[in-house]
């Protein structure tokens, strides 16, 4: 998101974010009937009609409530839509707004919303500076909506959601490297300056980093059907040892979504259609654990998060951090898959016009990439401006994914966005990319 200098055109941009948002989240909710909007698809996941009431509270309090000082619309609900005080397996039970009046709160809200920001100054402080918290609310409403995509995948029942395919991979895939090398050295990970980042991505600081090699592109569903074939599932070595207790309890042969058709093919469902693997499209929905194995059986291993980002943003010519993989301007159609304007990855290889310095493609869109790492704060790491985004969550539980997936919006992506999950999550929008040392010469 790059931020303008006026405060007009600053407050048209964040109009447009949230408009945007609004719009995908009534995509994701008038699509279905109201029995579907409050049925719990899986208990993974919050009922279609929490998301919308939640993302609506979370308005309210953060820029009604907050920034504009007014009174709770209906304070008697704010509980019902906190995320702390029920997991999401218990809250089909609660007595939540039905579907009309979770509609009719949101839209109260975004009115209000919309008639504070043509009000508002940009210079009362942190909160407001440069529309920071604005923006955090339309990267939540985004975040949710990437949640309520992933509720769709698990929902069953007839499609409901269309998007036009990606389209082939450009004629050069083939001469691809399969590897590319980031030299040695230091870079500048996180930022400092990029306005609407989120606490965990600031600040910025220096690492020092060995010189390494990575996989040009996300590893494909061929690469990783041969891992199957090749019993991969059944090989305790390629296993991290919590990773081999999990692939046994859960039973784990396959990505989820996938199921062995006639004659050795390989099908998965996606948004309530069965199809044929697309080979050469990024591997999706396996979780840290299959990831990490795969990297084993390949002879490599995963990326840490820093590599991941000097791979993604280390311009060795200025030596200086770039916001994404093809410089400081934001995304386009034609640098990445983002956005739900597909409903799945590009073929690996695709968008040579969002490739990174370093040769590699897809950092950025198409599918988040697992990372080696633990999700951790940053030296001088404060919290900002509540812990539960996501102080609470650091430590050995979670790991890092990088880079946002087709389900991620721009205004929620870019090459200092963290996201994490725990290591046995598989209805995320995830896949990976492979690593290994570099050879000392
Ligand atoms: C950053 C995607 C892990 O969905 O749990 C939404 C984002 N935080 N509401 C999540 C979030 C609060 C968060 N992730
Ligand atoms: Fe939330």
């Amino acid at each position: 998101m790059t931020i303008a200098a006026d405060t007009s055109t600053l407050r048209d941009e964040i109009a447009a974010r949230l408009i945007t948002a609004r719009a995908r989240t009534q995509g994701l909710t008038d699509c279905v009937d109201e029995a579907d909007l409050i049925r719990q698809h899986s208990p993974l996941m919050s009922p279609l009609v929490w998301d919308l009431a939640h993302v609506a509270n979370q308005e309210e309090l953060w820029l009604l409530r907050g920034v504009g000082g007014r009174d709770p619309i209906h304070p008697e609900i704010d509980p019902l839509y906190d995320a702390f005080e029920h997991p999401r397996a218990k809250r089909p039970a609660l007595p939540l707004l039905p579907p009309a009046q979770a509609r009719g709160y949101a839209s109260d809200v975004r009115g209000r919303v919309l008639d504070l920001l043509e009000r508002v100054s940009f210079s009362t402080g942190p909160l407001v500076d440069q529309g920071f918290v604005f923006g955090m609310i339309a990267q939540h409403e985004q975040q949710h909506d990437e949640t309520m995509l992933a509720t769709h995948q698990l929902r069953r029942g007839s499609p409901v959601l269309t998007a036009p395919p990606p389209g082939p991979a450009p004629a050069d895939v083939l001469r691809l490297p399969a590897e590319v090398l980031v030299p040695g050295g230091p870079f500048t990970m996180g930022t400092s300056t990029e306005p609407w980042a989120l606490d965990n991505e600031r600040p910025a600081h220096d690492i020092d980093l060995l010189p390494f090699c990575l996989d040009t592109t996300p590893v494909t569903n061929a690469a990783y059907i041969e891992f199957i074939a090749d019993g991969g599932y059944f090989e305790e070595r390629l296993w991290n040892p919590a990773g081999w207790e999990h692939r046994h309890q859960a039973d784990l042969t396959a990505p989820l979504f996938w199921e062995q058709g006639g004659a050795g093919q390989w099908l998965r469902r996606r948004f309530g259609v069965s199809e044929p693997v697309p080979p050469a499209e990024p591997v999706m929905h396996v979780s840290w654990y299959e990831a990490d194995a795969y990297a084993r059986w390949a002879g490599r291993r995963l990326p840490t998060e820093a590599e991941w980002e000097k791979a993604a943003r280390f311009d060795p010519e200025s030596g200086r951090s770039r916001r994404y993989p093809w410089g400081d301007d934001d995304p386009t159609p034609a640098r990445a898959n983002l956005g739900q304007r597909h409903l799945q990855p590009a073929p690996a290889g695709s968008y040579p016009e969002g490739a990174a310095p370093c040769g590699a493609r897809q950092l950025i869109g198409d599918v988040w990439e697992w990372t080696a790492s633990d999700f951790l704060p940053y030296p001088g790491f404060a919290s900002y401006p509540y812990k539960e985004y996501s102080e609470v969550f650091f430590g050995p539980d979670y790991k890092v994914l990088r880079g946002g997936a087709f389900s991620a919006d721009p205004v929620a992506c870019r090459g200092t966005f963290r996201n994490w999950d725990y290591p046995i999550r598989r209805q995320i929008f995830a896949g990976f990319r492979t690593a290994r040392d570099a050879d000392l010469v």
